[in-house]
């Protein structure tokens, strides 16, 4: 469903204007969280790294099979989308398992956008990925003896905790199992002081985790996404009035990469936006009505997008990624376990994304995972052709497409936003 940006900026009480009006601050509300930088899927020399793609694939089929379990519990397995299937969880292959547990890679190298959270009576801080495609807040708790490395929440050490009943327990990274316990407690984003807030202190991670920059996740996805089936922070926080607007946005970059709470960063994006309404409950930030465009024709249209900041590529079903390579030039299957094309490095595909509105491209440098090897001339795309189980029509718009756009996601509409980044 595409709405013009009048009627986006009418929705949103906003002046209907591209350009800032006078008096109007520059963060129209909203705390503005700095997100370290987060890298590629390249090695050092420009080439592809290819056994870090296997890791990404396994832990974003997982994660996102495990969605599709919460879905199936909170709302029963008639709500899952059509054609949707809950695969058997993912693993590493044999070969990287055993290397997985040892290997520790630098924060420079990693593929998520980190920021600080603060839990707890006095605060304990934490690292947090902010991640829009999953719905639970979770730590590593201080009874865990499998989260080396990282920062732990410690429920005695905290006068506003409070332990939960259930359990939390999900597959996600390697495929091994991650558990925990549900709190409440107080939570403090960015500035945004969060009561009594839900999320899970995990007492067995997965070597998945071990090599993570991240202590712990914070899921932006809705409520009927989330295993513990209690509202995520941002949720909580506008129930609380702890935000002014009930909106919050991204801009991913290689620098300068901001997750405004509350609001929206209007020094970070020019023009108009684009405002699309959900066409899911399921708990996605999920839009439909989208091409794909090659070189401005449209190759594969009327599929869904869920918009998920934890994704690092552009995730197609299989069908449908081989239809889009097809069409490119001198495109090449180059992996069919993860999903993956190359093109030629030197004509790279002019792609671009719409849901009805303007034309959104992807710049040829974010669509460019490194050459297969050295010197073969062909490029890794970013755009992976891979059942996941979402459904017949669903692909994520994942980094690969965020990093060209700002993205407002506005729970007061119940939509995703695009504008142009300034
Ligand atoms: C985690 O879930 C699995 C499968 O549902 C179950 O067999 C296992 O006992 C659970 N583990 C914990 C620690 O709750
Ligand atoms: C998760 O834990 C359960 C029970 O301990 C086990 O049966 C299952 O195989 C585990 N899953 C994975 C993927 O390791
Ligand atoms: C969650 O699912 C229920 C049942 O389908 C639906 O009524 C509700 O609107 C959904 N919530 C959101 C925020 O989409
Ligand atoms: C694409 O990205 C590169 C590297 O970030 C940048 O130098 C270039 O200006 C961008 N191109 C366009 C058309 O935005």
């Amino acid at each position: 469903m595409f709405r013009s940006a009048i009627l986006l900026t009418f929705a949103l009480g906003l002046v209907a204007s591209g350009t800032p009006v006078a008096n109007e601050p520059a963060v129209t509300s909203g705390i503005r969280i700095a997100l370290p930088k987060r890298n590629s899927l390249k090695n050092e020399d420009g080439t592809f790294n290819y056994e870090k793609a296997v890791r990404e694939t396994v832990k974003l089929k997982n994660k996102h099979r495990q969605n599709l379990i919460n879905i199936a519990t909170n709302l029963g397995y008639d709500a899952l989308p059509k054609g949707a299937e809950i695969k058997p969880a993912a693993k590493l292959p044999k070969s990287l398992e055993k290397r997985g547990a040892v290997k520790l890679t630098d924060q420079a190298q990693e593929i998520e956008w980190t920021g600080p959270v603060e839990i707890g009576t006095p605060q304990q801080s934490f690292t947090i990925d902010f991640d829009t495609g999953s719905a639970d807040l979770w730590v590593p708790s201080s009874s865990c003896s499998s989260c080396q490395g990282h920062k732990a929440y410690n429920p005695s050490l905290s006068s506003t905790s409070s332990k939960r009943s259930g359990s939390f327990n999900i597959t996600y990274g390697d495929g091994s199992n991650v558990s925990g316990t549900p709190y409440t407690d107080n939570v403090h984003i960015g500035g945004v002081d969060i009561k009594n807030q839900f999320f899970a202190a995990v007492t067995m991670e997965s070597s998945a985790f071990v090599q993570d920059p991240a202590d712990g996740l914070c899921g932006l996805g809705l409520r009927n996404l989330s295993y513990l089936s209690e509202d995520p922070p941002f949720i909580t926080a506008v129930k609380q009035g702890a935000v002014r607007e009930g909106i919050f946005s991204f801009k991913l970059a290689e620098v300068g990469s901001e997750l405004c709470f509350g609001g929206r960063n209007r020094q970070l994006y020019k023009g108009e936006i684009e405002e699309h309404g959900l066409v899911s409950s399921v708990g996605y930030w999920q839009i439909g009505g989208a091409s794909v465009k090659l070189n401005g024709k449209a190759v594969v249209s009327g599929f869904d997008t869920i918009v998920d900041s934890g994704t690092s590529l552009i995730v197609t079903p299989t069908a449908q990624g081989a239809a889009f390579w097809n069409q490119v030039q001198g495109a090449e299957l180059f992996d069919e376990d993860v999903g993956l094309y190359s093109f030629p490095c030197d004509s790279p595909p002019e792609v671009a994304f719409s849901w009805g509105g303007k034309d959104w491209s992807i710049n040829a440098t974010d669509l460019n995972l490194g050459e297969t090897a050295q010197g073969t001339g062909q490029c890794v795309g970013a755009i992976q052709a891979l059942d996941i189980g979402l459904g017949d029509s669903v692909w994520i718009t994942g980094d690969t497409f965020m990093k060209n756009v700002y993205t407002i996601f506005s729970v007061d509409c119940n939509s995703v936003g695009f504008a142009e980044l300034a």
